[in-house]
C-alpha cells in the first residue's frame, strides 16, 4: 500500500479526493494537512477534520500556510466551492481536534519516521512543501515522490489565461516545490480538464457513502452549477482526485520527462513552463533545473470510472 500525506484546501474537488483518500484500500492516510486556497486556512482545517469524521476515521489533520511566501493572498471567489468550501450545505459540527504541530512540521516528522516510503500528495498551493524544505531540506532524498495537482502545460489557465489556481496563488512556493530536485509528477489541466464526473456518477458515490456521501452529493450539485454556468459543461473536473488516480493508476495517463518553472511576477504570474527533456535548446538555461514528470494526457472516462468505483 501508499503511505501517504495529504495536503489540501477543501474545496469540493479536494473532499472527494480526500474521501478516496481515507477509503481506498492500497492507501495508508498518515495526516492530513491543509492550506489556504479555496478557502482560508481555519476553514480548510475545519473541512478536513470534518470529511474524516464523517469517514468514521481518526487521521492527524496539521494545518499549515494561511497565504503565500511572497505575494499578497486572492480570496478565491465564493461562487466556485461556496463560502464554506463545500458549496455552502449544513454541516455537522466537528469534535476532533488539529493536530499541535504546524504542517510543515507534520510534514517533517512524518517522512523522517519512515525513510523513503511516504508520498507526498498536493493538491492545493504548495506553501506548506516549501515551507517544510526549509526545516528539513534533505526531505528531497527522503520522500518516495511528490504528486502535484496543479500547473497547465497545453491548456491554458484556470485563473487567468495562463495560470492554474495552485500555481497561482503561491508562484514563489510553487517555483522552489517543482525544483528542489525530489522525484515529482505533476497532473495539470491537461488531464483534469479531460475527465468530467457527471450527476449519474455521483450518484453512485452518494448511495455507497453514508454521511460523507451526502456532504460529497450536496457541494457536488453546487460546483456543478458553476461549471454550468461558467464553463458550459454538465459535470465537474475532478482534480484533486486525479493525482491519487494517477498514483494508483499511472497506466491511464500518458507522462514526459522535462523541466518545470513557474513565472512568480508579472502578467503571466503563476504560469507553468515545460521544457521536454532533451530537444536541445541552444539557450540551455531552461535545463539547469531537475527533471520532473508530467502527465500530458489521459483516458479521462476510465479515471472517472475508477473514481465512482472507489467510492
Ligand atoms: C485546483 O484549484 C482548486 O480550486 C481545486 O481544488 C484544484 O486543486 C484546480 O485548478
Ligand atoms: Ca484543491
Amino acid at each position: 500500500s501508499h503511505p501517504i500525506i495529504f495536503d489540501t484546501d477543501p474545496g469540493v474537488d479536494d473532499a472527494q479526493a480526500i474521501a478516496i483518500a481515507l477509503r481506498h484500500p492500497e492507501i495508508d492516510l498518515l495526516g492530513l494537512t491543509t492550506t489556504y486556497g479555496n478557502v482560508d486556512i481555519e476553514t480548510a482545517t475545519h473541512n478536513a477534520l470534518l470529511l474524516s469524521e464523517l469517514a468514521g476515521r481518526d487521521i492527524p489533520v496539521a494545518q499549515g500556510a494561511a497565504g503565500p511566501m511572497v505575494n499578497p493572498r486572492h480570496p478565491a471567489p465564493a461562487h466556485i466551492h461556496g463560502a464554506n468550501g463545500l458549496g455552502n450545505i449544513e454541516l455537522p459540527d466537528v469534535k476532533g481536534k488539529k493536530d499541535p504541530r504546524n504542517a510543515a512540521q507534520f510534514i517533517v516528522d512524518t517522512v523522517n519516521a519512515r525513510p523513503g516510503e511516504v508520498t507526498l500528495v498536493a493538491v492545493g498551493p504548495v506553501g506548506n512543501l516549501a515551507a517544510a524544505l526549509q526545516l528539513d531540506p534533505a526531505l528531497t532524498e527522503k520522500v518516495k515522490r511528490v504528486v502535484i495537482m496543479g500547473g497547465s502545460i497545453r491548456e491554458g489557465g484556470n485563473v487567468t489565461p495562463v495560470a492554474e489556481a495552485n500555481m497561482f496563488n503561491d508562484p514563489h512556493a510553487a517555483q522552489r516545490v517543482l525544483n528542489a530536485g525530489w522525484p515529482l509528477t505533476l497532473v495539470g489541466l491537461d488531464v483534469t480538464h479531460r475527465c468530467v464526473l457527471s450527476q449519474a456518477h455521483m450518484q453512485r458515490i452518494e448511495a455507497g457513502q453514508g454521511e460523507l456521501g451526502k456532504v460529497l452529493a450536496g457541494s457536488y450539485a453546487f460546483y456543478r452549477e458553476f461549471y454550468r454556468e461558467f464553463l458550459g459543461i454538465d459535470g465537474c473536473c475532478p482534480h484533486d482526485s486525479c493525482a491519487l488516480a494517477w498514483l494508483l493508476r499511472p497506466e491511464l495517463f500518458t507522462t514526459a520527462p522535462g523541466h518545470l518553472s513557474v513565472v512568480t511576477e508579472g502578467i503571466a504570474e503563476g504560469q507553468t513552463l515545460f521544457a521536454p527533456e532533451g530537444r536541445g535548446f541552444i539557450q540551455d538555461r531552461w535545463s539547469q533545473t531537475p527533471l520532473a514528470e508530467v502527465c500530458l494526457e489521459v483516458d479521462g472516462e476510465a479515471v472517472v470510472e475508477w473514481i465512482a468505483d472507489t467510492l
